[in-house]
């Protein structure tokens, strides 16, 4: 029983993450495309969005070859899931598939906005790491530990960026609405919908992959499950 219960929690566990991570990589494309045509000269924030976006390509594809190991499909998760979803949506009032990336890399104090939900995303994502590291089911499970323990190592160069770009522009690391909200979003999706989720028998399972459109290339692949056992 006890066994059944953890393999159930870690399930749910992989399936958020793995959402997040596509969905993060994903976002992190519109990002890129906007900044290159509106500040293609700065190649030093390119080139530090681009690392983070290969970051959560890769950790989105440690999970899924950590499914592919246990022969089963993610639960079918939808923005409901995602941190970064709820986040944009409360700061922004627009889903992240209808935000216009554009017009809010043309205003700094909307693209500011944006560095700072993105990054109290990512230390909201790193402190959270901790506490699962230090959770005994987790730790049981020597491959997720260690997927635990590669992001927890690529976490902090993941707000870098954005951080800099604030402190160059002149404008606040965070606000107290934004870290309001970043709190509420952890706190509805740990103590509200992922228990849900875990209690749910009837939530059916992905048929196909996020990335479906977009497989991993050998090379990828060989890299990643290098890095992961
Ligand atoms: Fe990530
Ligand atoms: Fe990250």
């Amino acid at each position: 029983m006890r066994r059944r219960l953890g393999r159930r929690y870690l399930d749910v566990l992989a399936s958020i993450y793995i959402y997040n991570e596509h969905r993060g990589y994903t976002a992190i494309d519109r990002v890129l495309s906007a900044v290159r045509a509106r500040a293609p000269d700065d190649l030093v924030l390119i080139a530090a969005i681009e690392r983070h976006r290969a970051d959560e390509r890769k950790h989105y594809v440690m999970f899924r070859r950590w499914f592919e190991r246990r022969g089963v499909m993610p639960l079918a998760l939808d923005r409901t899931f995602g941190h970064i979803d709820r986040f944009v949506e409360i700061m922004f009032r627009t889903p992240i598939s209808r935000m216009d990336i554009q017009a809010i890399i043309a205003d700094d104090a909307l693209f500011a906005r944006l560095c700072r939900v993105i990054s109290l995303t990512e230390r909201r994502g790193y402190r959270q790491l901790d506490s699962l590291l230090s959770n005994r089911t987790v730790r049981a499970d020597r491959i997720l530990a260690r997927i635990f323990e590669v992001i927890r190592k690529d976490e902090p160069s993941h707000w870098a960026p954005y951080e800099q770009w604030l402190q160059r522009y002149a404008q606040p690391r965070s606000d107290w609405w934004g870290r309001a909200v970043d709190s509420f979003v952890h706190a509805e999706l740990l103590f509200l919908k992922l228990p849900i989720l875990f209690l749910n028998p009837f939530v059916s399972r992905r048929v196909d992959w996020l990335d479906a459109d977009q497989s991993a290339n050998g090379a990828e692949a060989q890299q990643l499950s290098a890095s992961a056992s």
